[in-house]
């Protein structure tokens, strides 16, 4: 199954181990397509075996049969599958998104998937908009706590719609919640060989909520003596992560501030079209996603950026545990950008499937 830590590609694997892929809606389906080859080719060269099946649940399958995520479903996805490769739902004729609802926050709940991983790596100088900065100068990773905060949905409204409205969301953080997530992170530093782990929260403002962040970081950051840990408050994060993005290994955050701190991330180093996520649950069955939306706009046109979801099958190859194919993916993109081998929101001249078939070319012809 999954581990967090890069793992020996020479243990034989029982069975073929099975991805279930969703495409979803909009450019799901041709960015997910181009991802599939380029894994493929990445499993074939480095010797994984993996076994894809395609789930057509997406806003189609659910005007026609009025199923979102079923039960049984589900139990197939958690208990049959290894990992889940998902393109991204959105579309007009679902306004209420009750399916992309069901599938995907579902499934982020449901399989408490509990990490959101989204590395903030430069793959290419000319991607990001610092000023005099290269690729060693920004390559870290988010970890965002992917199932409480305000995300539960609990709260309401007092007298809706009058001038003595009230309305309350809750800010719910839990010890279990929290402590898992800053484990994780630490154990994703000293599994990758980082040195760094920065907490990031406002307990000056919200100290009993992040006060719990505080304190319980103080608690695991003893347990990695080897590890530099720091803190920063949100807003202070904000700048440090454009005035020197250097000084970051891993960043460990609460839901709400990884949302939009992971968003700076991705515009530093190239923006929505490149930005890849892991949701994961150590040791289960975890969902790997592009951090872009269904682009409804480029649908059907084989003009979307298909390297943010296959960056996103390299953290996937390496998850399943196989980091040999995963990096070759990497360093196939990063040729692919430095040959101008690319889509036109990266200024390349090439389609959505052949942008993919670029990379798993250069992922096939890996020494
Ligand atoms: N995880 C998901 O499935 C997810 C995430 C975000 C939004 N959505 C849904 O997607 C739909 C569209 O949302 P949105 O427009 O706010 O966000 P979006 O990410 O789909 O698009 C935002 C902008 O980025 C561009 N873009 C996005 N992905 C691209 C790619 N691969 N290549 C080139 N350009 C790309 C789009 O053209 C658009 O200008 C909505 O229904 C929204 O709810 C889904």
């Amino acid at each position: 199954m999954l581990s967090l830590s890069p793992q020996d590609d020479s243990s034989p694997a029982p069975r073929p181990q099975r991805i279930a892929v969703i495409p979803g809606d909009g450019i799901g389906p041709e960015v997910a397509r181009a991802a599939a080859g380029v894994v493929l080719a990445a499993a074939e060269r480095f010797g994984a075996r993996l076994e894809l099946e395609w789930l057509p649940l997406g806003a189609d399958h659910y005007l026609k049969t009025g199923e979102t995520l079923t039960d049984e479903m589900f139990a197939h996805l958690r208990d049959d599958c290894d990992a889940i490769f998902f393109g991204a739902m959105g579309d007009a004729r679902v306004p209420d998104m009750r399916h992309a609802r069901d599938v995907l926050l579902g499934l982020r709940f449901r399989l408490d998937l509990y990490v959101n991983l989204r590395p903030v790596k430069l793959l290419h100088p000319a991607l990001t908009p610092l000023k005099g900065r290269g690729a060693g100068d920004l390559d870290f990773v988010i970890f965002r706590e992917n199932t409480e905060d305000v995300y539960v949905g609990m709260g309401g409204n007092f007298k809706r719609d009058t001038l003595d409205e009230v309305a309350i969301n809750e800010m719910l953080h839990t010890r279990k919640g929290v402590e898992r997530i800053i484990r994780a992170a630490f154990e994703w530093a000293v599994a990758n060989g980082k040195r760094r782990v920065c907490m990031s929260d406002k307990a000056n403002v919200l100290q009993f909520s992040h006060g719990l962040w505080q304190r319980v970081f103080k608690l695991v950051a003893a347990e990695y003596p080897q590890v530099e840990s720091r803190h920063l408050y949100a807003d202070v994060l904000a700048m440090e992560m454009v005035r020197a993005p250097q000084d970051f290994d891993v960043i460990v955050t609460t839901n709400m501030f990884g949302d939009i701190l992971s968003d700076l991330g991705a515009e530093l180093v190239g923006g929505l079209g490149l930005a890849a996520s892991a949701n994961l649950y150590p040791g289960r069955v975890s969902l790997f996603e592009p951090v872009h939306g269904s682009a409804p706009a480029l649908a059907g046109k084989d003009v979307a950026n298909p390297f943010g979801m296959i960056l996103t099958g390299a953290l996937m190859l390496n998850a399943l545990g196989h980091p040999a194919a995963g990096a070759a993916v990497e360093r196939a993109v990063v040729e692919c950008l430095a040959a101008g081998e690319a889509t036109a929101d990266l200024g390349g001249p090439l389609g959505t499937q052949a942008a993919g078939e670029a990379v798993a070319r250069r992922v096939r012809a890996e020494r």
